[in-house]
C-alpha cells in the first residue's frame, strides 16, 4: 500500500512528483524518495521519514535545470523494514522503478538474478523487478518491461524510467491501480487520483494487465494479451478531501470496502497452494515441533481475532491455546516458559498493553511472535518473530481491514504448524489454500449488499441497546460486531456466546430488543436457531446472519445473508454485514465515524 507518482511533461518534475507524493502521504509514509532523469543522468534522492524529509534531503542535492522526467513513491513497509535502502526508487544499472503491491516469487527470480552475478542492495521484492527489467533491457525500456512482467506473480502498479530514455515514462498495473492523468503537453501517472487532481482532472484508468508507455508524442496502451488498446478519458469531480477517499464518505467505509483485496494481499505473501506449503519467515516459527502450549495475547479487534484464531489453532495444532487481554495477562503474572510460543497481535504495533505483555513473556523466556500491520512498529522489533498483515494502513479509528488480515494469518498459522507437526497432509493444505483463495471474490458479494444493511440501519438507528449473539466461531464476531457498534454509534451493545443466554441475559429480551444472531450452516446452527427461537418466543427482534437461502431467513425479522462457504470461514464473511451495519448507523447519527469520541487509534498508554 504504497504511494507512486510519474511525470513527463514541460514543467519542473521535482515539484509535480513532490506535491502528488504529499497528497498520498496518508496511504503510507515511512520513506519516500523521487528518481529525476536529466541530461541524461540518473539523479536518486530517497529518506527514511515523511515528505519533508525527503524535502530537505533534496535541499542539498537537487539537480540544476528544468527536469522533465521522473518518478516518486511514498513508502508503507511489507517487504524489509523502513530503510534508506529499501525506499523506493529502486535503481537497476540506467534504470529506476518504483513499486506498490506485493511480488509472490520475487525470491525464486532472485535467487536466479544472483547466480546470473546480479546484486541486490534491499529486501525489497520492488529491486527484484527493476534488475530483472535491467537483465531484459536492451535500450527498449517499455520491452524490457513487458518482457519481464511475464515473469512475476502477484500485484504491481509499477513507474519505470530510464536514462538512456529520457522521453520516455513506462507504468503497467496488475491488481493494484494505476491512473493516467493527461494534462497540457504533459502525463501524470499515479496509484491513486488524489496524487494528480492538483494538475488535471483529466484521467485515463488502466485496466488490470495494461502496460502504458507515455511520450511527448502520446500515450500506447497495451492490455493483458499485448494487444494495442484505448482507454475512455474520464473527467473527475471529485474534491481532493472526496479522492483520498477514494469517493467514500469516510475512511472506515472505504476500509470496509478494501478488505478482499487486503486479504487477498496477505495470502499471496505466504501461499503456494500448488505446493500445498505456507512460507513464513524461519525467525517467526523457530521450530514449530517443540510449542507444547500456544498463548495469544491482543486489545480490542485484535483480541477479536485471536479468539477466533484458538478455535483454529487448537484442534489444528493439538497443543493447549489460550488467549488473553493484553492488560489482564501483565495483571496476573501468567505462566509460561521456554515451551511455549506466545503471539501478541496488534494493528498497530504500538498498543502500550501488548507491548508491555510482549516484554513480560520474554521474560519469561517464551517464545514470542508478533502479528503486526506496520512494519518497524515496537511490537514486530521487540518480538523474537514477526509476520505482517498485508492491511495497508488504517486509518478509521475502528478496525476492520486489520481484524480480517489478522485472522487470516492466524488461520494459516494453524495450517503452517499443523503440517509442521505432522498433524495434515500437503494435499489437505493446498485444498484449504484453494478455498481461501475463493474467499475476497465472496467477500466481495457480501459488500455488495451494502444498500439492504443502509435500509435496516435507517430502522434501527435510533435504538438504545443491541445485542449480538454467536457461538464457536462466531462468538468472537459476535463480540466485535458490538464493539464496532458501540464505539462508532455510542449505541450500547452487547456481544454474547449464545449458549450462555440462559445463564442471564435472557432477563434483557424484551419486546423490540435488536438481537443479532450469528447463524451460518455450521455444526452449531442447530443450537443457534434454538436461542433464535427463545428471543423470538419473548418478542425480541431477531436480525439474523446466515447462509443464503437458508429457512432460517423466514424465521426472522431481518436476514442478511452470506454466500456458502466451507464452516471454518465463516467468519470472515459474517463481520462484514456488522462492521456495515455499525457504520451506517453511526452516520445515520451523524457520528464521527472515522474518529469517534474519546478513541486514539493507536493506544500508547497502558
Ligand atoms: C476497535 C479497535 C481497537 C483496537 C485495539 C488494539 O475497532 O480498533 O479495539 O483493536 O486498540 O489496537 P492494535 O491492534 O493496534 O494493538
Amino acid at each position: 500500500m504504497c504511494g507512486i507518482v510519474g511525470y513527463l511533461g514541460e514543467e519542473k518534475a521535482l515539484g509535480v512528483l513532490l506535491e502528488g507524493l504529499k497528497r498520498l502521504e496518508y496511504r503510507g509514509y515511512d520513506s519516500a524518495g523521487v528518481a529525476l532523469v536529466s541530461g541524461e543522468r540518473l539523479h536518486v534522492v530517497k529518506s527514511v521519514g515523511k515528505i519533508r524529509e525527503l524535502e530537505r534531503a533534496l535541499r542539498d542535492v537537487e539537480p540544476e535545470g528544468t527536469i522533465h522526467l521522473g518518478i516518486g513513491h511514498t513508502r508503507w513497509a511489507t517487504h524489509g523494514r523502513p530503510s534508506e535502502a529499501n525506499a523506493h526508487p529502486h535503481v537497476a544499472g540506467p534504470i529506476a522503478l518504483v513499486h506498490n503491491g506485493i511480488i509472490e516469487n520475487y525470491l525464486e527470480i532472485k535467487r536466479e538474478l544472483e547466480e546470473e552475478g546480479y546484486t541486490f542492495l534491499s529486501d525489497t521484492d520492488s529491486e527484484v523487478v527493476a534488475r530483472l527489467i535491467f537483465h531484459h533491457y536492451g535500450g527498449d525500456l517499455f520491452e524490457a518491461v513487458r518482457e519481464a512482467l511475464k515473469r512475476l506473480k502477484g500485484a504491481y502498479a509499477l513507474a519505470v524510467i530510464s536514462e538512456e530514455e529520457p522521453n520516455c515514462l513506462v507504468g503497467a498495473r496488475k491488481d493494484s491501480p494505476l491512473v493516467l492523468g493527461l494534462g497540457e503537453g504533459e502525463f501524470f501517472l499515479a496509484s491513486d487520483i488524489p496524487a494528480i487532481l492538483p494538475f488535471t482532472r483529466r484521467v485515463l484508468l488502466l485496466n488490470n494487465g495494461d502496460k502504458v508507455l507515455i511520450t511527448p508524442q502520446g500515450v500506447s496502451i497495451v492490455d493483458e494479451a499485448g494487444v494495442a488498446v484505448e482507454r475512455p478519458v474520464q473527467r473527475i469531480m471529485w474534491s481532493i478531501a472526496q479522492a483520498e477517499k477514494a469517493g467514500y464518505k469516510h475512511f472506515m467505509q472505504k476500509e470496509i470496502f478494501e478488505q478482499p483485496r487486503a486479504l487477498a494481499d496477505t495470502l499471496r505473501s505466504y501461499i503456494s497452494p500448488e505446493k500445498g506449503e505456507v512460507y513464513f519467515p524461519q525467525a517467526a516459527l523457530d521450530d514449530a515441533s517443540r510449542w507444547r502450549r500456544v498463548t495469544m495475547v491482543a486489545c480490542g479487534t485484535s483480541w477479536h481475532a485471536a479468539l477466533v484464531g484458538r478455535v483454529w489453532l487448537e484442534p489444528l495444532v493439538g497443543v493447549p491455546v489460550e488467549v488473553d487481554i493484553a492488560s489482564e495477562f501483565r495483571a496476573r503474572d501468567p505462566a509460561l516458559d521456554g515451551d511455549s510460543l506466545a503471539i501478541f497481535i496488534s494493528q498497530s504495533g504500538e498498543t502500550a498493553d501488548t507491548l508491555a505483555a510482549l516484554r513480560l513473556a520474554r521474560g519469561k523466556g517464551a517464545r514470542t511472535l508478533a502479528v503486526c500491520n506496520v512494519v518497524g512498529s515496537s511490537i514486530s522489533r521487540e518480538a523474537h518473530g514477526v509476520i505482517y498483515t498485508h492491511a495497508g494502513p488504517e486509518i478509521g479509528v475502528a478496525s476492520t481491514k486489520a481484524f480480517v488480515t489478522q485472522m487470516v494469518v492466524l488461520y494459516l498459522l494453524a495450517l503452517r504448524l499443523a503440517s509442521d507437526r505432522g498433524r495434515m497432509e500437503k494435499e489437505e493444505v493446498s485444498r484449504r489454500l484453494g478455498v481461501l483463495l475463493s474467499l475476497p471474490g465472496k467477500m466481495e458479494e457480501v459488500l455488495a449488499r451494502e444498500g439492504e444493511i443502509e435500509g435496516l440501519a435507517r430502522e434501527y438507528f435510533q435504538v438504545k441497546d443491541f445485542l449480538y449473539l454467536g457461538r464457536w466461531l462466531n462468538y468472537p464476531i459476535a463480540l466485535e460486531g458490538a464493539l464496532k457498534l458501540k464505539e462508532i454509534s455510542y449505541i450500547h451493545a452487547e456481544g454474547y456466546p449464545a449458549g450462555e443466554m440462559k445463564h442471564g441475559p435472557i432477563a434483557l429480551i424484551e419486546e423490540g430488543l435488536p438481537v443479532v444472531a450469528i447463524a451460518p450452516r455450521d455444526r452449531v446452527y442447530d443450537k443457534m436457531v434454538a436461542n433464535v427461537e427463545e428471543v423470538k418466543s419473548r418478542d425480541g427482534e431477531v436480525i439474523g446472519v446466515g447462509t443464503q437461502g437458508d429457512p432460517l431467513g423466514q424465521r426472522v425479522d431481518r436476514f442478511l445473508s452470506i454466500p456458502p462457504v466451507d464452516e471454518e470461514l465463516t467468519p470472515f464473511l459474517t463481520v462484514l454485514p456488522l462492521q456495515l451495519l455499525a457504520y451506517f448507523i453511526a452516520d445515520r447519527k451523524g457520528c464521527d465515524v472515522d474518529q469517534p469520541r474519546n478513541l486514539a487509534k493507536s493506544v500508547t498508554v497502558g
